[in-house]
């Protein structure tokens, strides 16, 4: 289809994510095996679009270095590096020189998703919009960036973080755009493509869409939507051309060593070198290259960075080790703790349970 470009927003800092943005940004971070953009990338060619450009800020040449010209991904990539952070519609102003195409379809870079593509262009294209949003159905979209639309579809209004929205559609994060209206973006400065673009083509009564879609969505921001994203793709909850083996319990890569009394489940993903020892449980878990679980460790909805070492009987639930940080043995992690690169907790240093 190569009546459409596909840009891809990957320049945000990922604080959220943090320790894990500090040495990769984000879309880069191993997600069921691969960095998280390889899956988007390999759904987008999968839609027949193979002109790709990345804006790019935070640790730009990450991207650069793994995707190259993007030929060994079936695709032609390009590269926009913002100098100074643009925000979302200053990134999608700022790649509008290597446009070629009528139709953009401009990605955030954290989004997981199932939707059909080519139905979101076919709706696009049916309604002549100028500007049409992918919209999930979420239970609670207080959080979100609420987005009611009328019988024709037709956007009413953008309601950013409402308390009492009335509606349960959510911007998904993934938009069509003519490509005049990428023009019509104020170039050179920061802008919000949900606080200001949206806001301002609704009120010059601009054509502006909605594609509502239900299967497949998380936006991966927070630490425990990145797990159990990566989760889902391993258990095959969540669509991806580019899982890098079978769909299942766990997916161990080439070069790992898992004890055959270790217990692997949830979607568990084992990276490259790493090394699980002898009684350990892995659950709904994503362990980056090189990391090692000692013996009899048990850790759940958490994510272990690259080389990092978890120590004999220590419990992990709902945590974040950063690069080669060490736990000790029988450490105790639970409800959203994070540990930073090159740490060392001594054994036993940090527990939840009065019993050691
Ligand atoms: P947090 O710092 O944790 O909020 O994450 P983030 O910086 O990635 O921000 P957010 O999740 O809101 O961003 C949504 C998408 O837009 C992500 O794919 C970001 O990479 C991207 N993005 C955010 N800000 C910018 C920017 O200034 N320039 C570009 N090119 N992309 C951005």
């Amino acid at each position: 289809m190569d009546s459409t470009d596909a840009v891809i927003l990957v320049g945000g800092m990922g604080s959220r994510l943090r320790p894990l943005t500090l040495s990769a940004p984000k879309p880069m971070l191993p997600t069921a095996g691969v960095p998280f953009l390889t899956h988007l990338v390999a759904r987008i060619r999968e839609a027949g679009i193979h002109h790709i450009v990345l804006g790019t800020s935070y640790r730009a040449e990450v991207f650069q270095s793994y995707f190259g010209d993007g030929s060994a991904f079936g695709v032609e990539m390009e590269y926009v590096v913002e100098t100074e952070p643009l925000g979302t519609g200053g990134g999608i102003r700022n790649v509008a020189d290597r446009l070629r195409a009528e139709t953009v379809l401009i990605f955030n870079g954290d989004v997981l998703s199932g939707v059909d593509l080519r139905a979101l262009l076919a709706t696009h294209a049916d309604t002549d919009a100028d500007v049409t949003l992918y919209l999930t159905k979420v239970e609670d979209p207080r959080a979100f960036g609420c987005v009611p639309t009328d019988a024709e579809g037709r956007v009413t209004a953008f309601l950013e973080k409402d308390p009492d929205p009335g509606t349960d559609q959510i911007n998904a994060g993934t938009y069509v755009f003519r490509r005049a209206l990428v023009d019509a973006i104020p170039p050179g400065r920061p802008v919000s493509v949900e606080r200001e673009t949206f806001p301002g083509l609704l009120a010059a009564g601009a054509r502006v869409f909605g594609h509502v879609d239900s299967t497949y969505w998380r936006d991966l921001g927070r630490p425990a939507d990145f797990v159990a994203g990566s989760a889902d793709l391993v258990l095959g909850l969540a669509p991806s051309p580019a899982l890098p083996g079978p769909t299942g319990p766990a997916l161990v890569l080439a070069g790992a060593r898992v004890d055959p009394t270790a217990h692997l489940s949830g979607g568990t993903t084992v990276g490259a070198g790493a090394v699980v020892w002898a009684g350990a449980v892995l659950d709904g878990s994503v362990l980056f290259d090189g990391a090692t679980i000692g013996p009899g460790a048990v850790v759940r909805r958490s994510a272990v960075g690259f080389g990092a070492v978890v120590g004999a009987g220590a419990v992990l639930e709902d945590a974040v080790v950063g690069d080669r940080a060490r736990i000790g043995a029988r450490v105790e992690l639970v409800g959203g703790a994070r540990v930073w690169p090159d740490v060392v907790l001594a054994d036993g240093a940090v527990r939840f349970s009065s019993d050691l």
